[in-house]
């Protein structure tokens, strides 16, 4: 059973037509305008539409376009009384799905329909596939990540609403660039609202725009962001701060995708797609009444969690080197190489801060090591050097479980791998505290610039051998 919407001013031949298609099993409706067409087709789940030509107030094939694009996507099949010879090109050249002569109608409706059903068929299962995604921004190749960029194939297929959720810095906005980027609206506007920062008074102007004299200093009529977003993506960034006076004109707006502009005594249509993000726990402030959630049933038809950096260390490797790279790039100076000791310090580190927080610590450590081919963990900032310091610190000493049980209980080890042992743990803890800073290594130890060096390849520890004078 389909929906099927028939636009035709020739009601006897409309009836008609309804009767056969409801008897034929499908729920078949009727308007003999095209604004009211119009108004039904956006209001409805129509999926394939009988359009007439000749219409009292315009042509059916100018307006095919604007039926082609309501949310449900109908497929159209034009219908024509005129005999016109370049009828059927022009029908098809406007996007319809197929062609028919008024006497004939009846006769030939069939088949062009069912195809077209089974077309609709066929693309439903194919837009559940994921397509080869364009993900160039999106870095990493962690477990979770991978998941997440199969969720986001799925969104950016389907026009559900997006609900993206996760800490702050995880890459909820660079998300829904993607499913706006990856979806059938990729070449319309990506309207992005912060809801945080949006100003109480100007909310609803912001947002369902205004008419001249709407109020004070309402001197030009201006259309709002839900308007701008038509055809495209409107993305609620920050959606847990929308006020619950506007919580609730949104929530219809979203059922309906009909607004009015501040002012305005007409209602506006926006064919927008929803993506919407926080990084509040939306579940809990609606259980406190804080959060509408019927709105919150609405946002979330799918969900897309983005995990902490903490918990997807994989992905650590590859996003530094893409934003030194992207450094280097915009710098025009050759790429730099990065010492293994500083990826195990950004390893160590949380990063409460996600991939924002390794972003800009990139950046310093860019800034620091400008001069350098190669940078290091002394280019790092201090707070993630210090930590660095206590990890050091806290790692068994092999020192100790030398002297311990091994010592007493087992075999004594002979003098030279004793102080080699020993050797190193001294080397490997003053590396640790300096974070490799040679001066510092040499002040603290009394050895000499040319001995430190010396001892550090010997045992293998840090990059010392490229470190600056
Ligand atoms: N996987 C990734 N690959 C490359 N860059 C990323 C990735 N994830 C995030 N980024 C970058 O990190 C920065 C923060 O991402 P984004 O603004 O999307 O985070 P957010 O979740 O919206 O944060 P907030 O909640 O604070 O608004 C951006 O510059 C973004 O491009
Ligand atoms: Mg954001």
């Amino acid at each position: 059973m389909a929906e099927i919407l028939i636009v035709d001013d020739d009601i006897m031949l409309a009836e008609m037509l309804t009767g056969y298609l409801q008897r034929a099993g499908h729920r078949a409706a009727s308007a003999a305008t095209l604004a009211t067409g119009l108004d039904m087709a956006a209001g409805g789940h129509y999926e394939v539409i009988f359009l007439d030509v000749q219409m009292p107030d315009g042509n059916g094939l100018a307006a095919l376009p604007r039926f082609a694009e309501v949310v449900s996507g109908p497929e159209i099949i034009i219908m024509t009384g005129s005999g016109d010879p370049d009828g059927a090109e022009k029908a098809i050249q406007s996007g319809a799905w197929s062609y028919l002569e008024k006497p004939h109608v009846l006769r030939d409706l069939l088949l062009p329909l069912t195809r077209a059903l089974q077309y609709r068929e066929e693309r439903k299962k194919i837009s559940h596939i994921p397509v080869a995604l364009k993900r160039d921004a999106i870095i990493g190749r962690s477990p979770a990540l991978l998941q997440c960029l199969d969720q986001l194939a799925t969104a950016a297929a389907s026009e559900a609403s997006v609900l993206l959720t996760g800490e702050t810095g995880t890459g909820k906005e660079l998300f829904a660039r993607a499913i706006h980027d990856n979806s059938n609206r990729a070449d319309r506007a990506f309207v992005v609202v912060d809801c945080a920062s949006l100003p109480e008074t100007l909310i609803e102007s912001t947002l369902f725009g205004h008419i001249k004299g709407a109020f004070t200093h309402a001197d030009r009529t201006t259309s709002g962001l839900i308007k701008t977003a038509h055809g495209g993506t409107l993305f609620l960034d920050e959606v847990g701060e929308l006020p619950e006076r506007v919580q609730k004109t949104f929530l219809r707006v979203l059922q309906e995708h009909r607004f009015r502009p501040v002012g305005a005594t007409r209602e506006e249509h926006s064919d927008f797609r929803l993506v919407a993000a926080t990084n509040r726990d939306l579940d809990w402030l609606a259980s406190r009444g804080l959060f509408r959630s019927d709105l919150l049933y609405r946002l979330r038809s799918l969900t897309l969690h983005l995990p902490p950096l903490r918990e997807r260390k994989e992905d650590i490797r590859p996003l530094a080197r893409h934003f030194l790279n992207r450094l280097c790039d915009r710098a025009r100076i050759d790429s730099k190489g990065i010492a293994d000791e500083l990826f195990e310090s950004l390893l160590i580190h949380d990063w409460p801060g996600n991939v924002r927080e390794l972003q800009q610590t990139m950046e310093q450590v860019f800034a620091n090591g400008i001069h350098l081919p190669t940078v290091f963990a002394y280019h790092l900032p201090d707070h993630i050097r210090v930590r660095m310091a206590v990890a050091a610190l806290k790692e068994p000493s092999p020192v100790i479980a030398f002297r311990g049980p091994t010592m007493q209980n087992g075999p004594l080890p002979t003098w030279k791998d004793f102080r080699t042992e020993q050797e190193q743990f001294y080397l490997r803890y003053l590396h640790g505290i300096t974070c490799g800073d040679i001066k510092e290594m040499c002040r603290l130890s009394g050895l000499s610039r040319a001995r430190l060096y010396q001892l550090l390849s010997l045992h293998r520890i840090g990059p010392a051998r490229h470190l600056p004078d």
